[in-house]
């Protein structure tokens, strides 16, 4: 079954002379429960997809359904609802809140959308994510790995329809990118989450089911 269609997807920034096309026809469609990766080189338009998917920009042309939501057309107020209960975003710079601890950055989510949390699977999840023991430390006061840990477990605490990730270990070295990939894994196929990520690393694509690369606006193969 398929979580999300891309259909027919154009996207232009900029005019005149500086017109950037980065989006020019795209065809997708997304497996759920599969770890797809976006490659492809910088400026081929792998973020400018993933936003589109995640309700963040609207398309100049074609269409992006998302677990039977239809976005086109969708009030702004409409697609911050849809982005709430359907979507969990992982960046490459962690995104949390510094004056929240880690237990309130993983709840927030839920305290934007004014529910609470099943507290089995939070119990589950921070565990899986080795994070039982920072519940209330900061995050200035974990590593960088430590930090996107925080984000992954924020991500998947709504259970969404679909997770997308813009190069997550970009800002981690080696060994932490392995361990925090390792751990995004481990929790998408434990959760049958989908997950999307943009990687520029060919070894961490390799892990997923499915390699989507981008070129130019376009996907090769
Ligand atoms: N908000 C924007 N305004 C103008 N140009 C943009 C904007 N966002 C992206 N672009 C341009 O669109 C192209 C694709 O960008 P992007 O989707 O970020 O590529 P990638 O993530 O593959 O590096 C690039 O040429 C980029 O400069
Ligand atoms: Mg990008």
């Amino acid at each position: 079954m398929d979580i999300v269609t891309v259909h027919h997807l154009y996207k232009t920034f900029g005019r005149g002379e500086g017109v950037v096309h980065a989006l020019r026809g795209i065809d997708l469609a997304i497996e759920k429960g599969k770890f797809t990766a976006v490659i492809g080189a910088s400026g081929s338009g792998k973020t400018t997809l993933l936003n589109m998917i995640g309700g963040l920009d609207t398309p100049d042309e074609g269409e992006v359904v998302v677990d039977g939501v239809r976005l086109s057309g969708l009030k702004e107020k409409e697609l911050a609802v849809f982005r709430r209960s359907k979507v969990g975003f992982i960046y490459q710079n962690f995104n949390l809140i510094p004056t929240l601890t880690v237990k309130e950055n993983i709840l927030f989510p839920l305290s934007l959308a004014g529910t609470t949390s099943d507290p089995d699977f939070f119990a589950e999840s921070v565990k899986l994510l080795h994070l039982e023991d920072r519940l209330n430390a900061y995050p200035h006061e974990l590593s960088g790995g430590g930090q996107q840990r925080v984000a992954i477990a924020r991500a998947l605490i709504a259970k969404p329809a679909i997770l997308l990730a813009d190069e997550p270990t970009g800002n981690l070295d080696t060994k932490s990118g392995q361990n925090v990939l390792g751990l995004l894994k481990l929790s998408v196929e434990t959760y049958h989450q989908t997950l999307v990520m943009i990687t520029h690393n060919l070894e961490i694509a390799q892990m997923a089911d499915r390699v989507v690369r981008m070129e130019d606006g376009r996907i090769h193969g």
